[in-house]
């Protein structure tokens, strides 16, 4: 080790490696950005229609979670499924969303999604409303 023998060669070589460590870490940005998490309601279900929309989960399953070209319908969906598939993804194309969860949106998208198909599921399209219909 000729290089590290040199004082000065090898304080560069601990810049260069401390460099690097820093840039590994932020080019992982997944690890450090925290979600902005809505102020809850009351409801369930309302909360769970407000994470498939906060999240896209709509980009790929619709907009009222009936299956578009690029993820299955959700009608029926097991509450089991819905945790294994939110947190780990799936290999056919569901991305994990393990860094973007609020606190309860997993109950909360379970609680929503197990009302498809009833006619009583919520269908407002924008996270930020409560969704409760004003009378
Ligand atoms: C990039 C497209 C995409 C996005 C975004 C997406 N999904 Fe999926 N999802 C899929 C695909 C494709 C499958 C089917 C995967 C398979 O069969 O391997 C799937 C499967 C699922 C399943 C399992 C269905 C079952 O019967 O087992 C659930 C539950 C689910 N998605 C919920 C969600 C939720 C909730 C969100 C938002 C947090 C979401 N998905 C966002 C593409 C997507």
């Amino acid at each position: 080790m000729r290089v590290l023998s040199n004082p000065i060669n090898a304080s560069l070589q601990l810049v260069v490696i401390l460099a690097g460590i820093g840039l590994a870490q932020a080019a992982d940005p997944i690890q450090t950005t925290k979600p902005l998490c809505p102020k809850p309601t009351q409801d369930m279900a309302i909360e769970g229609r407000r994470a498939f929309l906060r999240m896209n989960c709509y980009s790929c399953h619709g907009m009222n979670a009936h299956g578009a070209s690029m993820g299955p319908s959700l009608v029926g969906t097991e509450s089991g499924d819905v945790r294994e598939a939110v947190l780990q993804g799936e290999d056919g194309g569901m991305p994990s969303f393990k860094n973007n969860l609020c606190a309860n949106d997993i109950r909360n998208l379970t609680a929503y999604l197990q009302l498809l198909g009833t006619g009583s599921e919520p269908t407002f399209t924008h996270w930020w409303e409560d969704g409760i219909p004003s009378k």
